[in-house]
């Protein structure tokens, strides 16, 4: 028998992988699922909404995915946006349109949990109103109106895909919201009906991609298929245990996959954190290892650090292991994903952040407390760079001996082996550590998509 028969009543084989971002996000998780998606069958997004930008490169031709999951390129893959997601259908159907006008067809393979909030034109709205009224206390969001689509959901007045099937209750719950905005909203007078009539034109195409998705993928499990489940975002922007309040709204974490999509926690067989070789934030909200001289900037300019949604730059630093350990306890990480080694080639000297120094003492743990982490000053071990390139290198003894020790160090202070390391955006970039793959992965990551 074949592993993916299942006999009447033989329980199932945890198969599946969760592939999240361990720092505060853009940590390359697109390259990351586009290069094991040839081992799953479906291909499933958790949480977050259009905020993210996952860009995947196949033979130089780039792609950003932002609500569509990573696995999108690979013909015959399965990809659902899970009920924890927040869909915005303009955003939505422009994505399906640029993929289909680079041939790539998602007909039969995208769908949408019935469950999932939208993200409706007031939302973006109020996103703009909230950074203007914080001021100097802005987060820096996407303003995709990811927020202000959450907190309708937890405020229970949210409206689902499954609404949109039917007319008279949406019609009833968008003028409830419509004019709670512009009661909120000083001047607004938005209307309904222009709303109201986008949405019920935009249901016919919603529709036919809506799913009981927790059965659909508890069924494929049950079937033998494999899911990977792909997280947006990254921990520290996790709403209940990054930066607060400077982070995203939603559950970057673990968490987010099995409330997110309605599986079980025993349905993630590993857990695998992206992490670059350095460290980047988008948007405000301290960040202990930023740079912001010349080596920051050299940072951004070999990393191509500018958002892949906004455009905007990114802050950069030194790796914080603090940051990244406790990454490695929110979610349990098996091994990480080392990405962006190629950025750091030709610097003399390396800074690793191994601890914070904070009120005249030494924190080895990340604080609770966002006062308290821009407080901290990072202390720092350095470490010898490489003359010789990494970038394109295929296997681990093409490393120069000073990366590699970089990496067993990185490793060490993380507390968590790296089973993957990249070189380069490409799929082909990539080294892969057969060693702690069949240590940590076992028989979850085989083949990639080179
Ligand atoms: P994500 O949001 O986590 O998917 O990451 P982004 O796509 O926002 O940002 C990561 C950027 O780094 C993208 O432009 C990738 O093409 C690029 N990238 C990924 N891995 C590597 C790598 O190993 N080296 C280099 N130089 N670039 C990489
Ligand atoms: P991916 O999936 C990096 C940041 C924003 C802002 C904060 C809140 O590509 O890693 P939001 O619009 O979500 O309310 O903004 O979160 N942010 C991201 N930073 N990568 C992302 O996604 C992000 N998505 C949101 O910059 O600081
Ligand atoms: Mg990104």
């Amino acid at each position: 028998m074949d592993g993916r028969t299942i006999a009447p009543g033989q329980t199932t084989t945890p198969m599946n992988l969760a592939v999240l971002g361990a720092q505060w996000g853009d940590e390359g998780k697109g390259k990351v699922v586009d290069l094991l998606t040839p081992n799953f069958d479906i291909v499933a997004r958790y949480q977050g909404g259009h905020n993210a930008g996952h860009t995947v490169y196949v033979n130089g031709r780039k792609f950003v995915l932002r609500l569509i999951p990573s696995g999108m390129l690979h013909p015959g893959v399965t990809c659902v946006i899970g009920n924890g997601v927040v869909v915005d259908p303009t955003a939505l159907f422009a994505e399906i349109d640029e993929l289909a006008h680079a041939g790539i067809d998602v007909t039969n393979r995208l769908f949408v949990s019935d469950k999932a909030h939208l993200i409706l034109p007031y939302h973006r709205d109020l996103d703009l109103l909230s950074e203007a009224r914080r001021g100097e206390r802005k987060i820096g969001t996407t303003s995709r109106g990811i927020g202000p689509a959450y907190e309708d959901k937890i405020a229970r007045r949210g409206i689902r895909v499954g609404d949109l099937a039917d007319p008279a209750g949406l019609e009833k719950n968008i003028r409830d919201n419509v004019n709670a905005r512009n009661r909120l909203v000083h001047d607004s007078t938005m209307e309904v009906e222009p709303v109201l009539a986008t949405l019920l034109d935009q249901a016919r195409r919603l529709l036919p991609l809506a799913r009981d998705v927790s059965l659909m993928l508890n069924d494929a499990m049950r079937a033998g298929r494999r899911i990977m489940f792909e997280g947006a975002q990254g921990t520290l922007l996790d709403i209940d245990h990054g930066t607060y309040p400077y982070v995203t709204s939603s559950n970057a974490t673990i968490g987010g996959a099995c409330t997110g999509l309605g599986v079980g926690p025993r349905a993630i067989g590993a857990v695998v954190g992206v992490v670059k070789a350095y460290t980047t934030r988008v948007g405000e909200g301290p960040l202990p290892t930023e740079l912001s001289d010349d080596m920051g900037q050299r940072l951004r300019d070999s990393g191509n650090e500018y958002g892949a949604v906004t455009g905007r730059p990114r802050r950069c630093g030194w790796y914080d292991a603090v940051a990244v350990r406790y990454g490695a306890r929110i979610n349990g990480l098996d091994a990480l994903a080392l990405t962006k080694l190629d950025v750091l080639d030709g610097l003399e000297r390396i800074d690793i952040c191994t601890s914070y120094r904070c009120g005249g003492k030494t924190l080895t743990e990340f604080p609770s407390d966002v006062a308290q982490l821009a407080a901290c000053e990072p202390v720092y071990e350095s470490m010898p760079g490489w003359t010789s390139p990494t970038k394109g290198a295929r296997r681990y003894d093409e490393l120069p001996e000073a990366a590699r020790r970089y990496v067993a160090r990185l490793e060490e202070i993380s507390g968590v082996p790296a089973a993957i390391i990249s070189t380069g955006s490409d799929r082909g970039e990539t080294i892969l550590r057969q060693d702690v793959i069949a240590a940590k992965l076992g028989s979850l990551v085989l083949k990639t998509g080179d």
